[in-house]
């Protein structure tokens, strides 16, 4: 196999002093450097407002390294290699609506292609709020800085949110195509630079036992969880605009469901794999706003015990105002008219203050015709055969089927079957998402990055979702009444309505078990 390894080029990184920058993208540059994966000419220049010097910013940055990386990578962190990297970090402080501030980053650009051999190639990276994406992107171009000008290549990589519903998602697309083209622009949802995430297309497709059983003959309904067990913490300023569909739906489920159901491109390439993504968010069926509650259940928690945490209700944590109404889980019952699905139901459901951090795909396969098995688990008319891809946080793949238990009586018990990421390739074999991501970028491979129709697919059926509940909103006020939105204590499983979503169908949630549970 061929290493793959990035081309020179120089990093721009607006919002280089956020938590992003710190805890995510320069840990993992940082290993990509450490596993030699960068090129002798990688250069990053941190871009914010907060005046700083070099020096203080890679102070900051090994702070944050210190801090994080063992949790992040598996691994200490080696401070002779860090202060060889930390050379390569620059900072220049300015204003994202500041067009002086531009001349100046575009001077200080030069002078680093200059000094390093970046061969040209920028690499900018709007890792801000996204306010701001517009005014940045627009005075990149006005300073000459959307597009190459010699041999080099210039990418943008723009981080979520990327939109609040489908028309701003829509003027966003149509502010960046203005300034550039639509192969330079790498839209980015860090759940796709999973492993695990991407092992889904290599299971599906790379193997010939899983795929033949793969659609309605066989399948019964799938079931996406992506569960948190911390609340909203100190982010509620941001969480509370968004909520979850917004903040995890939109994005990361969309793209799990694309990747669970979609057909089998063509050829390995980034416009096969994104057309078969696209064909599959084009099938989810829009749904009616009126009908929003025959689909979709929203709550809020309340105070509880998650993940061994005492965690405040939703409405008393920092920055949340009392009368909000923003959901922190959704449930949603998504069906997929295609060839494929027709009449099998893909049930999804996040949210914060659940019991555990979980996030698996599971596929529930149809019953046998005939149950001659009886026992007290095998004769309720849920059980059925089911494979579930654990994406994390034990990276695993179960298949979960009866077996005859050992004795002189039928007794039928559901067992599993299992690869364990960590026990086939080693416990630190699994990187960050972003370090897959931020290669692939460097390399011009945009796989694993969203184009443009899939964003506004996805948020145009969110988008039917936000209306519905606008509506009921705006149905009670008048009538002087407020939601009553459903409730869930921290540490459960969501609200009994998102039970009820499933048992109209006669199914139930599959409860994850973690590998130290089984
Ligand atoms: C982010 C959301 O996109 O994903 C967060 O904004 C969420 O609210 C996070 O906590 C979850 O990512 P992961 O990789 O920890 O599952």
């Amino acid at each position: 196999m061929m290493r793959r390894t990035a081309p020179p080029n120089l990093m721009v990184v607006f919002g280089a002093s956020g938590d992003l920058a710190k805890r995510k993208l320069l840990p993992a540059l940082f290993h990509l450097y450490q596993q030699n994966l960068l090129h002798k000419g990688f250069t990053v220049l941190g871009y914010a407002r907060t005046e700083m010097t070099d020096e203080v910013f890679r102070e900051q940055v090994g702070e944050a390294l210190r801090e994080h990386y063992a949790d992040e990578h598996g691994e200490t962190y080696d401070d002779a290699a860090w202060q060889r990297f930390a050379e390569t970090l620059f900072y220049q402080t300015g204003g994202y609506d500041d067009h002086a501030a531009f001349d100046a980053l575009a001077a200080r650009i030069a002078e680093l292609d200059a000094a390093y051999p970046t061969q040209g190639n920028h690499l900018f990276y709007l890792a801000t709020p996204p306010n701001v994406f517009e005014p940045i992107t627009a005075l990149l171009a006005d300073v000459g800085l959307a597009h190459a000008s010699g041999a080099g290549w210039t990418r943008l990589i723009v981080e979520k949110p990327f939109g609040h519903d489908l028309e701003s998602a829509q003027q966003l697309n149509d502010h960046l195509r203005k300034l550039f083209d639509e192969e330079q622009i790498y839209r980015i949802d860090h759940y796709l630079g999973k492993e695990t995430v991407q092992n889904i297309l290599v299971f599906r497709f790379g193997n010939g036992i899983f795929e033949p059983i793969w659609n309605r003959n066989y399948v019964d309904h799938v079931q996406i969880t992506v569960a948190e067990s911390l609340g909203v913490g100190s982010r509620g300023g941001y969480y509370d605009k968004s909520g979850a569909i917004r903040d995890m739906v939109q994005n990361h489920m969309m793209q799990l469901v694309a990747l669970t159901a979609m057909e089998p491109p063509v050829t390995y390439d980034a416009e096969s794999v994104r057309n078969q993504k696209v064909n599959v968010l084009r099938s989810i069926r829009p749904l009616d706003p009126i009908e929003v509650n025959k689909w979709v259940v929203r709550a809020q928690y309340a105070a509880g015990v998650a993940g061994g945490e005492q965690i405040p209700g939703y409405l008393e944590a920092e920055g949340i105002p009392p009368t909000s109404t923003t959901e922190t889980y959704v449930a949603w019952k998504l069906e997929i008219d295609n060839w494929r699905w027709n009449g099998v139901p893909f049930y999804i459901r996040t949210g914060k203050a659940l019991p555990t951090k979980v996030t698996e795909v599971n596929i529930m396969f149809r019953r046998p015709p005939l149950m001659y098995f009886n026992s007290r688990e095998a004769r309720g008319p849920r059980v059925h055969n089911s494979l579930t891809l654990r994406i994390q946080p034990d990276e695993s793949i179960i298949l979960n089927f009866d077996a005859k238990r050992p004795g002189p009586q039928l007794d039928v018990e559901q067992v599993s079957m299992d690869f364990v990421y960590s026990s086939a390739f080693g416990d630190s074999t699994i990187s960050d998402a972003y370090e897959r991501l931020l290669l692939d970028a460097m390399l011009g491979d945009s796989t694993l990055f969203i184009r443009r129709d899939e964003t506004e697919l996805a948020w145009d059926r969110v988008t039917n979702v936000l209306e519905g509940w606008g509506i009921q909103e705006e149905i009670l006020r008048r009538r002087g009444k407020t939601l009553p939105l459903p409730q869930y204590a921290a540490g459960t499983w969501g609200p009994i309505e998102s039970d009820d979503l499933l048992a109209h169908n006669g199914h139930q949630w599959h409860e994850p078990v973690l590998s130290e549970e089984r």
